[in-house]
């Protein structure tokens, strides 16, 4: 081993120096910085906006109707250079930033978006350092963001139920981090059987599930988690969410639930004309995060929780079609649509009746 190369104290794993880490930097770090080098991929952006991304090749070249442009007059320019091919179109260069890559990187199922990524990792808390278990591992997409969160010398173990999605993951992780990443390993199987057999009871500092039915891993989540650590799960429909929230509820291991989504709208900004984008990713998942209790304890808000059969007579009563929002209709009103209604008679003139 050289006198650079350093230990992932939580796997025990060499982090390479050299081309991957830059001697001393963190792996992945040296190939986000400096000239752009041949292998690489590149942005580029033309004088009309559109984009194409290409990888470098010495010799190579980017063609299309407006004429070509030399790999080797990218090759060793800075990131972020314009360059003009041979008919004199100027493009853009820039480096794919997590963001891009992730969006256009082979992906066997879907991926977490990175507006969904930055959120778990601010909201779970996941550290330097941190330990990290997660599943499934899907095209990899946050587990990059998980890695690059936990750092060198943190700890992610990534299971996965399917042998081609652990292998697309893996290219994935290994194209951005420029090899393997020292802090990473990932276990073929179900998250709930193989994370109990490979985790110490209480080892764990976060969970992080984005899988179909995350209610079915609560027993495993609650022994490996350490108490206080936090379970997230990204989850696609209500349903989910639901059967999630209640089955961590009924547990009784766990804080509250908290559950939410987030919407990113895009702004069109060009002179007076300052507006929302017309188009949005409007739906892609929802996150539940929730915190592991103390062995022995029982959550205040648990105590506190209303459940179906909580209802009074009071909050029933309460519960009138007016208090719900909903516009009172007159019995007459109500007996002349019904008349009408038998009738065949078209009453949609009169919004009062047909709401
Ligand atoms: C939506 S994908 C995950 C995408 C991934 N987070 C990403 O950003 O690329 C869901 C994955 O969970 C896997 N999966 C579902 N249930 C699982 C379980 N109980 N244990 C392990 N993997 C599971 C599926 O095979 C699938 O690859």
């Amino acid at each position: 081993m050289s006198s650079e190369t350093a230990v992932n104290e939580a796997t025990g794993a060499a982090v390479p120096a050299g081309a991957a880490t830059g001697g001393s930097q963190p792996v992945g770090a040296a190939r986000r910085r400096g000239p752009f080098r041949e292998g690489e991929r590149v942005q580029l952006t033309d004088e009309r906006g559109r984009m194409n991304t290409i990888t470098l090749e010495s010799g190579g070249a980017f063609h299309t109707h407006r004429g070509f442009l030399n790999h080797d007059d990218i090759i060793g320019k800075v990131d972020g250079s314009v360059v003009v091919n041979n008919v004199g179109q100027q493009y853009q260069t820039l480096r794919p930033l997590l963001s891009d890559f992730v969006l256009s990187m082979p992906r066997g199922a879907a991926v977490v978006y990175p507006k969904d990524a930055g959120q778990i990792v601010t909201m779970a808390d996941i550290f330097p350092g941190a330990r990290v278990v997660e599943a499934g591992v899907g095209s990899g997409a946050l587990s990059i963001s998980l890695l690059r969160a936990v750092g060198d010398n943190g700890y992610l173990h990534s299971f996965e139920r399917r042998e081609e999605f652990a292998d697309i993951a893996r290219g994935n992780v290994e194209t951005i981090f420029g090899g393997p990443h020292p802090a990473w390993q990932v276990s073929l199987g179900d998250f709930q059987e193989e994370v109990v057999r490979s985790e110490a009871p209480g080892s764990v500092d976060r969970v992080v599930l984005d899988m179909l039915a995350p209610w079915e891993c609560l027993d495993a989540v609650a022994t490996v988690l350490a108490p206080g650590g936090v379970w997230i799960n990204y989850v696609a429909t209500v349903t989910q969410l639901s059967r999630t929230a209640e089955a961590i509820r009924a547990d009784g291991r766990f804080t509250e639930p908290d559950a939410w989504e987030s919407l990113v709208r895009g702004w069109h900004l060009e002179g007076l004309a300052v507006r929302p984008d017309h188009r949005m990713v409007a739906h892609t998942g929802f996150l539940l995060v929730t915190r592991r209790l103390a062995d022995g304890v029982t959550g205040i808000s648990v105590k506190r929780r209303p459940s179906k059969t909580d209802f009074n007579e009071e909050d029933v009563n309460a519960w009138t079609p007016g208090a719900v929002g909903e516009r009172q209709v007159s019995d007459k009103k109500l007996r002349r649509a019904a008349r009408d209604a038998i009738a065949g008679t078209n009453v949609k003139d009169d919004p009062e009746v047909t709401n």
